[in-house]
């Protein structure tokens, strides 16, 4: 196993150059300096972020538990507090850049990734044993979750080996440091196009929820569109690989 140290990103000396600047807002811009690492779950516009999140996943617990219990109740409740997990797993890594944050980030993440992934598993697991012989993967919602759990399944092995395999998988610890970029890239994008629009597919456009949820698309869309600006809010590009490095 690598050791976490000889992993950690040299944070680059242009940090306050344009190129390194959010891209939506400079006001929410969040350097930390040593303060707990916890404090980036909710600085800058992270807290937009959480409120969209947690609204989410609230809406979802409710309406769902406001229904007769039977297997199925456990796939939504499972797949949107994986999504809520997500969400802290990203929150707090945006905003380090010294060694010793990257070091205690990096711990929360994988952590917090690791129960995430399972979370979707056990989520996946419950919709296919709750489906037997029905048809699969026959409407837009379930297409776009088989998508989600295969992304997030991938990526996480991605995270394991350019993390803690780097020199046995990829050659050396340089080569793993050199995939961080497109982890980040394929991270963000697939919470785009696919994490948050299968969850609002599935609380809104299943039979299921037109029939039982009754839960009105705006609900969703709106804390959907909140998670999107908070976390986007607090890219920094020169870690996507862009500007100056
Ligand atoms: C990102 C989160 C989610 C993922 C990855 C996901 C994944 C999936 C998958 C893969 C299927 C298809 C199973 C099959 O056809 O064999 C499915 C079906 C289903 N899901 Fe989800 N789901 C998520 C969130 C939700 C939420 C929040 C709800 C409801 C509030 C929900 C309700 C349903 C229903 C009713 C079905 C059965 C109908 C259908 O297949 O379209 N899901 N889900």
């Amino acid at each position: 196993m690598a050791s976490t140290a000889g992993l950690v990103e040299e944070a680059p000396a242009a940090i306050e150059s344009p190129e390194t600047q959010p891209l939506l807002s400079r006001s929410n811009d969040v350097i930390q300096q040593e303060k707990p690492i916890l404090l980036n779950l909710v600085t800058g516009t992270a807290s937009i972020a959480q409120l969209g999140i947690w609204i989410f996943t609230i809406l979802i617990w409710c309406k769902i538990l406001s229904q007769p219990i039977i297997l199925f109740t456990a796939h939504p409740l499972l797949a949107i507090s994986g999504l809520l997990l997500q969400i802290q797993g990203i929150l707090i890594l945006q905003p380090t850049t010294t060694a010793s944050e990257k070091q205690k980030g990096t711990r929360f993440h994988y952590i917090i990734q690791l129960i995430s992934t399972l979370l979707f598993l056990s989520a996946f697991i419950v919709i296919e044993v709750n489906k037997g012989t029905h048809p699969h993967f026959d409407s837009a919602h379930g297409v776009l979750g088989l998508l989600t759990i295969i992304f997030i399944v991938s990526q996480s092995l991605f995270g394991v080996v350019q993390y803690f395999l780097p020199r046995s998988v990829l050659g050396s610890v340089e080569n793993g440091k050199k995939l961080y970029k497109y982890h980040r890239w394929s991270g963000y994008v697939a919470l785009l196009v696919l994490e948050i629009p299968a969850a609002i597919w599935g609380a809104t456009q299943t039979g299921y929820s037109i029939n039982l949820l009754h839960i009105p698309l705006w609900a969703v869309v709106i804390p959907g569109l909140a998670v999107v600006l908070g976390v986007g809010a607090r890219l920094k590009i020169y870690k996507l690989g862009l500007g100056n490095d």
